[in-house]
């Protein structure tokens, strides 16, 4: 970095102790004792080189002891997060100077980031739950199908196994090509599966086994014209990938941000599209489960729910906006570029993640010849304190990593270097 480079990232650092962002002041708290100080902006210029993103880092309590790469599972919130709650949290026990959360400013920011309405979006507690008011609020008749592939979460499959099994049902499961070649023949491989009876496409925007993400807006179109319900499983890409749930045209759209987003952790959300904002019944009700012209709102009445997580999910979505969302889906993606890149030239790897990078979100997958997953997950964890999530679901034995923006180019090579070393060991 050049002399004025570097004097900036100072500068820039030590005046984000006076910026007012959320957790600026505990974070101003913990620069006085020592911890690493917050950030505001930097110019273009600087802003996607390490330095940038050593600071990025340091927001995050990620221990330096290990690598995690498993934020396919669940994100690390940065302090900015973890403030929030526990500020909101302790004013709230004091009882009397509990401060309220503007839920509907949080409803309009999470809206603007994912093209929506606010009206048309609920919070739940992550993505099986609203996948389970998707497919307990629809009046399905016996007989009828509903539509997946042998890649499902069982949190966006089990609501509708549950359902089918209640109402005589069919639930079919199409298998996807691995490693998936092009999104055409993701396209034609639903295309070829749809049948009279099908009434419901449960697609996941993004498969948590290979990262594979489908083609949704093509398939929903698909489904439109032959009036099929599609109800999305988006786990992973909002706080991943630019999106806007409008134009993608599906009818449901099922999500937890405690995952890519870095929301505290119980942060879901259900999108209902306009269209069927008055026609889904709620599965939890309330005072004002049947106030129509409160669109997607009137879910939100479920009872007493702990308001301190909205004052967290606000912080992660202000955070989110902070790093910017260009930016935050460039660099996971180059990271992930960097992995796979790195993986696909040691021997004895297979992957199963695409090949093509606009078809692969920043989660890998991939087994090594020689060796079983359980014991590649072991050695990765015991030379490495490599944090993964092992695919064990229908058999697949995958090693996946995820990359999110607290990783580095060094965690990527270390992990790439200690996998080569292993395969080398048993080729
Ligand atoms: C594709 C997919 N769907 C659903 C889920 C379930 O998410 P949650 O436990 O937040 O409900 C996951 C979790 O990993 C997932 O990857």
């Amino acid at each position: 970095m050049t002399p004025s480079r570097r004097d900036f990232v100072r500068s820039a650092a030590l005046a984000g102790a006076a910026f007012a962002f959320p957790g600026a002041e505990w974070l101003g708290a913990a620069a006085r004792r020592g911890a690493p100080k917050p950030f505001r902006s930097l110019p273009p210029a600087v802003q996607d080189d390490e330095a940038y993103w050593r600071m990025v880092r340091s927001q995050f309590l990620i221990s330096p002891r290990g690598i995690y790469f498993n934020t396919g599972t669940v994100g690390a919130s940065p302090r900015t997060v973890l403030d929030a709650v526990v500020k909101h949290m302790t004013a709230f026990e004091t009882v009397f100077d509990a401060e309220s959360v503007d839920v509907e400013a949080l409803r309009r920011s999470v809206g603007s980031l994912l093209g929506a309405p606010p009206q048309t979006l609920a919070f739940t507690r992550n993505t099986t739950e609203s996948m389970s008011w998707i497919a307990g609020g629809l009046d399905l008749q016996p007989g009828d199908e509903v539509l997946m592939t042998t890649h499902e979460h069982v949190g966006g499959m089990c609501p509708w196994q549950a359902v089918t099994k209640r109402r005589n049902l069919v639930l079919t499961q199409i298998p996807l090509p691995v490693p998936p070649t092009s999104g055409r023949e993701i396209v034609e491989t639903w295309r070829r599966a749809i049948g009279p009876r099908t009434k419901v496409m449960m697609i996941s925007h993004v498969l948590f086994t290979n990262g594979l993400i489908q083609p949704v807006k093509e398939l929903c179109a698909i489904a439109r014209e032959r009036g099929i319900i599609t109800a999305i499983d988006g786990a992973h890409p909002p706080g991943m990938l630019r999106m806007s749930l409008t134009d993608l045209g599906c009818d449901f759209y099922a999500s937890s941000p405690h995952k890519w987003l870095l929301a505290p952790k119980g942060s879901g959300l259900l999108y209902v599209s306009e269209a069927w904002v008055d026609r889904l019944w709620p599965t939890i009700v309330s005072g004002g489960w049947d106030a129509l012209p409160d669109k997607a709102v009137r879910f939100d009445r479920k009872g007493t729910v702990n308001d301190s997580l909205y004052a967290g999910f606000q912080a992660a979505v202000d955070f989110h906006n902070l790093v910017g969302p260009e930016r935050v889906e460039r660099r996971i993606r180059w990271l992930a570029d960097r992995l796979y890149d790195g993986l696909s030239r040691i021997q004895g790897v297979e992957l199963k993640s695409a090949a093509d990078p606009a078809l692969r979100a920043p989660m890998i997958s991939f087994t090594v010849r020689g060796w079983t997953t359980d014991d590649l997950i072991k050695a990765l964890w015991e030379r490495g304190m490599v944090r993964v999530r092992h695919v064990a679901e229908y058999e697949y034995h995958w090693v996946r990593l995820s990359t999110h923006i607290y990783n580095t180019p060094e965690e990527v090579d270390r992990v790439v270097a200690l996998v080569g070393e292993l395969a080398a060991r048993r080729s």
